[in-house]
This record gives structure tokens, C-alpha cells and sequence, in this order.
């Protein structure tokens, strides 16, 4: 069971069965080193969607209000109210309608936001708009005011948020990426800030963390910036579902949160 495995696992524990991820990513993992009877699985902790549930409803919300332009007037002493939008005239658009898009999706709908998710094949989910592949994705980034990322990183999602996905967004709309740093390509979000593309940022995920001391995030007037600190698996709840996986292993069972290792995920 590991985070970050250590050098060469297959070589150092020829006996292993099954490798057992602490997280719900798992872009950590060489599969390529993968023996072929050696599977993969990444945690499904209740406690996981818990965490990103709440900081999600937070950045969205900080988002929606227009929190980090609040924070910067405050800073300069300019006491100056925006013009408010309520949150059911807001599209929130998740990237990734996995076991936390999902989850996050169905708490911003309670919250009063129109909701619209884009996975690999369709999602149906009660009262969010879905759209699938290459082809929708046009149509999705058309209608999404806030985008949050929450997909995987695989070699097709590296780099996604980028200049030409935030061209196809509405004018000023913002970014919350609680997925990896490497899905964002900072050169293109900060071009895309200075040219008023897009209004603000909110980031849990660096693709180096901690970014350095000079990073111009650090100091971004709209970018908000947290430490990885979204989702982390709880002890005791985490031990529960990695128990009853060794359990379903043993009995012959598949077990929760098995990783396809071609797909990435
Ligand atoms: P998941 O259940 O595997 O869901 C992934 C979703 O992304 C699925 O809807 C999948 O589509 C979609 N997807 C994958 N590749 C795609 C592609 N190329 N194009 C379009 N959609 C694609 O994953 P999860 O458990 O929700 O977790 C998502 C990620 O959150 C993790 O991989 C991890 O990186 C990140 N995370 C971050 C934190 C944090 O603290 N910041 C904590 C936990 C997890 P299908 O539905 O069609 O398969
Ligand atoms: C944290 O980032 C995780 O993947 O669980």
C-alpha cells in the first residue's frame, strides 16, 4: 500500500498481488512497470468525497462571490460591492463526472446552480446536463461560467486546461482545478487572466509542490491558492474500505476501485 512506491516494487516484492493506492489518484504509478497479474486499485474513501464535497462547495462559492476580487480591494483599503448573480443563473461545469464530480455535482444542485458534467462516455445523473467526448466538449465549455477540474491524470488529460479550452469558455468566467497540477498550463492561465478571459482562479494542485518562492501564482491578485489539502483519506474510514477489498481479493471478488491500467484510471 503507497502513496509514492518505492524504486523498481515488482523486482524488490516478487509475490505482490495487488498494489493498493492511499489516494484516489493514481497517476503516481508507473503502470507500464505493472507485471500483468499485479492490479491496481485506488482508494474509494467515503471520507475522500466528504473532504472534496465541502472544499469544492467552498471554491465555487468563493468563485461565484467573487471572493479573490474582494480579497484584493481589501488589501488596498476600497470598500466597493460587485453586482451579484444568483447562483441559479450560474453554470457550474465539472470535467470528470467520476465518484467526485458526481458528488460535487449533486451538492452545488442543492446550492441552486445549474450543473453540466463532461466524462468519457455519458453520465446520466439527475438534474445535471451531461456531455461526452471530443465532440460535446464545444457545447459543455460553452455554458460553463465556473469550470472545475476533477479528472484524472492520464496522457489523454495532461495539460487539458489550457488556452484553447479557455478561449471556448464564456467571457470572465473562473477555474477550479482540485484534480493535479499538471492538468493546468500556468503560462495559458495567466494570459488568459491578463486578457480578462477568464476572471479568476481558485488551485488546490500545483504540478510542483510546493511551487517555488518566486512562483507569480504566489502573488496572483486572482489567484487563490491551498496546499493539496482538498480530499485526503481518513485513517479510519480509508482502513475500512482497504479491509474489505483484501477481503473481496481473498474471496475471489473484484475489488472497489480497481484501475483500468489502459485507460489511465
Ligand atoms: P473517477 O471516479 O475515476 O472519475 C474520473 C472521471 O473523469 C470519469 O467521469 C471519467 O469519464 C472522466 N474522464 C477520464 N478521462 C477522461 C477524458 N479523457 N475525457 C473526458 N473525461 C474523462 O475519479 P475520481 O475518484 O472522481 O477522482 C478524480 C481525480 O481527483 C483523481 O484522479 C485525483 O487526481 C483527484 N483528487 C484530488 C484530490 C485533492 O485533494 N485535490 C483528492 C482526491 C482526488 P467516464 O465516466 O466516462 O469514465
Ligand atoms: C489526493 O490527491 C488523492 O488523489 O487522493
Amino acid at each position: 500500500m503507497a502513496w509514492k512506491p518505492p524504486e523498481d516494487p515488482f523486482q524488490r516484492y516478487p509475490n505482490l498481488n495487488v498494489v493498493f493506492s492511499v489516494g484516489a489518484g493514481v497517476d503516481q504509478f508507473n503502470f507500464e512497470s505493472f507485471p500483468d497479474q499485479v492490479r491496481l486499485v485506488r482508494m474509494l474513501d467515503p471520507g475522500i468525497t466528504q473532504g472534496m464535497v465541502e472544499y469544492a462547495t467552498l471554491a465555487v462559492l468563493a468563485l461565484h462571490r467573487d471572493l479573490p476580487r474582494y480579497l484584493a480591494a481589501q488589501h488596498q483599503g476600497d470598500w466597493q460591492a460587485l453586482p451579484w448573480v444568483p447562483a441559479q443563473r450560474r453554470t457550474v461545469g465539472i470535467m470528470g463526472l467520476g465518484n467526485l464530480g458526481q458528488a460535487v455535482a449533486e451538492k452545488l444542485l442543492v446550492m441552486g446552480f445549474k450543473v453540466s458534467g463532461w466524462s468519457r462516455s455519458n453520465r446520466s445523473i439527475s438534474g445535471v446536463r451531461s456531455f461526452a467526448g471530443e465532440q460535446q466538449l464545444d457545447e459543455f465549455l460553452g455554458g460553463a461560467d465556473i469550470l472545475v477540474c476533477l479528472l484524472p491524470l492520464t496522457e489523454s488529460t495532461r495539460g487539458i486546461l489550457n488556452a484553447d479550452i479557455f478561449r471556448r469558455l464564456p467571457r470572465g468566467a473562473s477555474l477550479l482545478n482540485i484534480a493535479r497540477g499538471a492538468h493546468l498550463n500556468e503560462e495559458d492561465l495567466l494570459a488568459a487572466l491578463d486578457d480578462g478571459q477568464l476572471s479568476a482562479a481558485m488551485l488546490d494542485v500545483m504540478d510542483e509542490e510546493p511551487p517555488r518562492s518566486h512562483h507569480p501564482f504566489w502573488q496572483h491578485p486572482r489567484i487563490l491558492l491551498t496546499p493539496h489539502v482538498a480530499a485526503t483519506t481518513q485513517m479510519d474510514s480509508g482502513c475500512d474500505v482497504l479491509l474489505e477489498n483484501i477481503h473481496r481479493h481473498q474471496a475471489g471478488l473484484p475489488m472497489h476501485g480497481e484501475v483500468d491500467l489502459s485507460a489511465g484510471y
